[in-house]
């Protein structure tokens, strides 16, 4: 299930932000900062049939109203299920298909992940990451 971020789903963001960007996780400010500019696009996976039932998140995207995929992650336990997809298809919905989203160069599963969806690259940001290039990948709606 899919649904709108809840302040009480921070705690599980977290532990899935530390895991998926080791080097450069996203704060609690930066999360809340989110939702509260952009609440209705910030959005959460609950697995179905879980212990911990409604309170049990192992996915998030946020974007730009646009499409601009600002971040996604799902937890590692529960990748190469169709999650990542479903969430990208959340923000294609509302779009007519078009998004975009910067990758950093050395991310080849998140590169593989995008071509996948039907991204491809638009150009390079030298330096974006301060240690690294940026690809911005984008998808064209049909
Ligand atoms: C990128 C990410 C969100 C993908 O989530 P996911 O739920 O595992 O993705 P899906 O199961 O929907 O994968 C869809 C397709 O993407 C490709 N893909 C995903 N993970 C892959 C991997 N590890 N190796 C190769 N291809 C991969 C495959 O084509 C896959 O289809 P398939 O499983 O039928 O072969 C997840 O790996 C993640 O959280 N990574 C760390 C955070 C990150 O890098 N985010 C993106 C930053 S821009």
């Amino acid at each position: 299930m899919i649904r709108k971020f809840r302040y009480s789903d921070l705690k599980d963001i977290l532990e899935i932000e530390k895991r998926a960007f080791p080097k450069s996780p996203y704060s609690k400010f930066t999360f809340l900062y989110y939702a509260s500019a952009y609440p209705d696009n910030f959005l959460v996976y609950i697995p179905e049939n879980n212990e911990e039932g409604l309170n049990k998140i192992v996915g998030y995207i946020i974007f730009y109203p646009g499409g601009h995929i600002i971040s996604i992650a799902v937890h590692p336990a529960y990748r190469r299920r169709g999650i990542g997809t479903e969430l990208v298809g959340e923000v294609l919905k509302r779009t007519e298909g078009n998004a975009s989203v910067e990758v950093r160069e050395s991310n080849e599963v998140a590169k593989g992940f995008y071509k996948h969806l039907g991204f491809s690259l638009q150009t390079i940001i030298p330096g974006y990451y301060g240690d690294e290039d940026a690809l911005v990948m984008i998808r064209k709606g049909t």
